[in-house]
C-alpha cells in the first residue's frame, strides 16, 4: 500500500548513534523520521530539545516528524523552526490556546500537527482541521516507548470522517506492531509511528532487521 507512511521513532534507537541510527532506518525504507520530544512535565520523562533536533537534522534526507510532549508549547515555536522541523506537531492537551499555537506554528513555516491523548475525543479538534496537516492519535499515553496499544480505531473513523476532503494525515502513535498496525490501517490511518517494533533486533552494524521489521508493518 504506496499510501501507507511508516515513521520510525529514534526514541528507540541508540541515542548515542542518532545521525548512524537515521541514516540506517532510512536505507531500510523509513519513510518520515518521527523525533518525540518529553519535558519531564507534560508527560514523566525526559528526551531532548531543539539543539539536538538541529544536530540530526542533516542525517536525515526525508520529512523530519517532531512530536512535542512539552507544555508550554509556543516558547519554543521558533527553536523548533530553526532546527529544521518539518512537521511540528502539539498536544490538544498541552495548553488553553491549541488554535493561537498552531497558527504560530504555520506562521514560522511548518506542517502544523495536533495530537490527542487516549483520554481525550475526536471532537476536541472539530475547530481546528483546517490549519492542520496531521493530526496525531496516541494509542499508548505518552511518555515512554514499548507500551500496549490502547484501541482507538473508533476515534480514527470518527476524525476521517470529520477530515473528509482536506489533506489531512492520520498519524498513529504508540504500541504499533504488525499485529495492531492493520486495525488502524482500515479505520483511516495513513501514517504509523513505530519505536520497538522497528528498532527491535537490530543496530547500525546490522540493521538489516529494520527493513524486515519496517515491512513487516
Ligand atoms: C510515546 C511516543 C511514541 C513512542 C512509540 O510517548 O510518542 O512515539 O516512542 O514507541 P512504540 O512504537 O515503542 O510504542
Ligand atoms: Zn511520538
Amino acid at each position: 500500500d504506496r499510501n501507507l507512511k511508516i515513521a520510525p521513532s529514534i526514541l528507540s534507537a541508540d541515542f548515542a548513534n542518532f545521525g548512524a541510527e537515521i541514516e540506517a532506518v532510512e536505507r531500510e525504507g523509513a519513510d518520515w523520521i518521527h523525533v518525540d520530544v518529553m519535558d519531564g512535565h507534560f508527560v514523566p520523562n525526559l528526551t531532548f530539545g531543539p539543539p539536538l533536533v538541529k544536530a540530526i537534522r542533516k542525517h536525515i534526507k526525508t520529512v523530519m516528524d517532531v512530536h512535542l510532549m512539552i507544555a508550554p508549547v509556543d516558547p519554543y515555536i521558533d527553536a523548533f523552526a530553526d532546527a529544521g522541523a518539518d512537521i511540528l506537531t502539539a498536544h490538544v492537551e498541552a495548553g488553553p490556546h491549541l488554535h493561537r499555537t498552531l497558527q504560530a506554528i504555520r506562521g514560522a513555516d511548518m506542517t502544523a500537527g495536533v495530537a490527542l491523548n487516549p483520554g481525550t475525543p475526536a471532537s476536541a479538534v472539530a475547530e481546528v482541521l483546517d490549519l492542520v496537516g496531521l493530526v496525531c492519535v496516541m494509542t499508548v499515553n505518552p511518555g515512554f516507548g514499548g507500551q500496549s496499544f490502547i484501541d482507538m480505531t473508533a476515534k480514527v473513523r470518527d476524525l476521517r470522517a470529520m477530515i473528509g476532503d482536506r489533506p489531512v494525515h492520520i498519524e498513529i502513535d504508540g504500541g504499533v506492531t504488525p499485529k495492531t498496525a492493520p486495525l488502524v490501517r482500515a479505520a483511516g490511518a495513513d501514517v504509523l509511528v513505530a519505536g520497538s517494533a522497528v528498532f527491535s533486533g537490530g543496530s547500525v552494524a546490522d540493521p538489516a532487521p529494520y527493513g524486515a521489521n519496517i515491512r513487516a508493518i
